[in-house]
């Protein structure tokens, strides 16, 4: 992976792992350094869609015990169907063996039956993304799951801290997400991505009341699955999505008001080094505007959540792209294109589109890039 990358990027690269193992809560909630996991044997994944398998295999073959619970006997079938699918499909790629693929098939236990989880150390639940069904199903495994068992949830969006306001006549009640446990201290975020079981960055997010070693915990597992934490905050669609909801919506914008056909878009970021693009461009011309047209609002997407707290280095967004979506590794991620492009440059850039399109949301400028377009301006009087 790492062949025909600048040394300046590996040596980038490299710090931002150092980064994300040295992780820490605000307001010395505790860190890297002073908290502790539970001891983990049991994992229990609930959901066995397209998440849940993923997770279920990943935590299998590094030799936990391994549940995945279903809602009922046909959703269960299903979900067995669909591992077959995907043994095949990994056979065929040479990422499973045989024998890898006999202790799958002999390991993962797949059931419908939650009271199997009373001994199991952590949960991972990657059920439908729909708040009410997750608070659901932490009260209910909140009567089954032994007390010092820890509860991930998988969801992509899905606010931690969300507080519901219950509406009567005389009181509102306010409900967090985490409310529903008796110790809501055991919630952590743990957001893989897509395919889980081959996807190697996972965030871990905190909420307000998370403990460290929730997050101590999260991060334990994902590296004995070999993965990559990154801790972030809680905030709409975590960091990744974020970014990656900015750089969308962008590639739309070519289409719909700047007349690029999908297929030439496509083209064009694939020819940046990109696995796949977006959509596509009719004009071979001005293909770097597109470029940055799709990627500068992603870099002012990841200062801003850096400025929020949601994130603490620029290293850490980049390496969530470089591993989570196939970013060409060679310009070392987002943010690391905006340093190497010039911040300057990027900010002057957003700040004339902001002045276009005053109203969107997405050319809301970080300060970062402000405080770079003052400097600039300054250093030409
Ligand atoms: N699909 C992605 O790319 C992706 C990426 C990251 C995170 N996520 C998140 O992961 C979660 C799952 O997404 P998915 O794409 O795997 O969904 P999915 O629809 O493929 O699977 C959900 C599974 O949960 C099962 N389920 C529903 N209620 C249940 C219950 N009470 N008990 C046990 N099982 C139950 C369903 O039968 C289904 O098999 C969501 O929160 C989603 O936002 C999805």
């Amino acid at each position: 992976m790492m062949k025909n990358v600048p040394e300046e990027i590996k040596n980038y690269l490299m710090e931002a792992h150092q980064l994300a193992k040295q992780w820490h809560l605000p307001n010395n909630r505790g860190n890297y350094s002073n908290s502790e996991s539970i001891p983990i044997k049991c994992v229990s994944v609930i959901g066995g869609g397209t998440m849940g398998r993923g997770i279920a295999i990943s935590f299998c073959l590094a030799g936990f015990e391994t549940i995945l619970v279903e809602l009922n006997e046909q959703a269960v079938s299903n979900c067995k169907r669909e591992l077959e699918i995907t043994y095949a499909r990994e056979k065929t790629f040479k990422r499973l063996n045989d024998s890898k693929t006999e202790k799958l098939r002999n390991n993962l236990q797949i059931t419908t039956d939650f009271h199997k989880l009373e001994n199991c150390d952590l949960i991972v639940e990657a059920v439908f993304e729909d708040m009410k069904l997750k608070k659901e199903l932490f009260t209910k495994l909140d009567k089954i799951c032994k007390p010092s068992c820890i509860f991930g949830t998988n969801t992509s969006s899905l606010d931690l801290d969300e507080v519901i306001v219950e509406s009567s006549t005389l009181h509102d009640r306010y409900i967090q997400m985490s409310s529903v446990l008796r110790n809501p201290t055991k919630v952590v975020g743990i957001h893989f991505f897509n395919p889980a079981n081959l996807i190697r960055m996972v965030e871990v997010i905190y909420g307000s009341y998370t403990s460290s070693q929730a997050v101590a915990t999260a991060f334990e597992a994902c590296n004995a699955i070999k993965k990559l934490p990154v801790l972030v905050g809680n905030c709409p669609a975590f960091v990744f999505n974020r970014l990656l909801g900015v750089y969308l919506n962008q590639s739309q914008k070519l289409m719909y008001e700047y007349g690029y056909l999908p297929h030439k878009i496509d083209r064009i970021v694939t020819n940046f080094g990109f696995l796949m693009g977006p959509l596509t461009v009719a004009d071979m011309n001005g293909l770097d505007d597109v470029i940055n047209f799709l990627l500068y609002p992603m870099v002012n997407e990841g200062f801003l959540c850096i400025e929020e707290g949601i994130i603490d280095h620029e290293n850490l967004i980049d390496i969530m792209f470089i591993l989570g979506f196939g970013w060409p590794i060679t310009t070392g991620g987002p943010m690391k294109l905006g340093r190497l492009q010039g911040i300057e440059k990027v900010a002057n850039t957003l700040i004339l589109w902001s002045s276009l399109e005053p109203n969107d949301r997405t050319y809301k400028i970080a300060e970062t890039l402000k405080q770079a377009n003052q400097k600039n301006l300054s250093s030409k009087l």
